[in-house]
């Protein structure tokens, strides 16, 4: 049973969607959360993980450096999640997690991606640039944002006149329904980083599958 971390500095809709997907899995669960840690105190994430009694830590970012490779371990972590988390992740646990650590993009990396790009920030350029797809990448973690190898994308189709907080709700939804399947096949260790730092294993579902599946958030567009 992999005990996982969800660090997130916003409201944890993605932990919301992780948790959910877990209990629906019940007994066949592959995971557990067992810690969700955030830069910022007043996180919804961390409301969210209190009511469910899971382990919920405040790491400011003007704390000791060791503080979260430390609570990773307090806590036994064998996968990091990232859910909307705004901090560098430490060097020293990007090295010691590597293969263990993943994020969720709301673009199509490696475009719209990188020091700056988060939150809206990333759907006006998306708009700002014309280009007709956009959506979800789910990704490891290297020591540069949103740069680490490529675990599986969705596109999200940006028609003309979209806007920015239109768009985000798309990409959201799709986030919510990928990136709990992400986590679950990394935490049976369906898919993995190899030696060569390419991505190995197979996704639990087919492209096609998952789109056409009755709840993909595009079955009836
Ligand atoms: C998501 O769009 C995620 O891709 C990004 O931040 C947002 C987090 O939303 N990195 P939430 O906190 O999971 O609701």
């Amino acid at each position: 049973m992999t005990r996982i971390a969800v660090l997130a500095s916003g409201g944890g809709s993605n932990l919301q969607a992780i948790l959910r997907h877990f209990d629906a899995l019940g007994a066949t669960a592959p995971g557990t959360v067992a810690l969700v840690a955030s830069d910022r105190a007043a996180a919804g994430a961390l409301e969210k993980a209190r009511t469910r009694g899971i382990a919920a830590l405040h790491l400011p970012a003007s704390g000791p450096a060791m503080a979260l490779e430390q609570a990773l371990d307090a806590h036994d972590i064998g996968l990091v999640v990232l859910a909307g988390y705004l901090r560098l992740v430490p060097a020293g646990v990007v090295r010691r997690w590597r293969g263990r650590l993943v994020n969720i993009h709301p673009a199509l990396l490696p475009s719209f991606g990188g020091h700056g790009m988060y939150g809206h920030h990333v759907h006006d350029a998306v708009i700002a640039s014309g280009v007709r797809v956009s959506g979800a990448t789910v990704h490891f973690v290297d020591e540069v944002f949103d740069r680490g190898p490529i675990i599986a994308q969705w596109p999200v189709p940006v028609p003309l006149g979209d806007t920015a907080a239109a768009l985000a709700e798309r990409v959201l939804a799709v986030e919510h329904r990928i990136y709990p399947w992400c986590v679950a096949a990394l935490a049976r260790g369906e898919v993995r980083l190899g030696e060569d730092g390419r991505v190995v294993g197979a996704l639990p579902f087919a492209f096609e599958e998952f789109m056409a599946s009755s709840d993909a958030p595009f079955a009836n567009s």
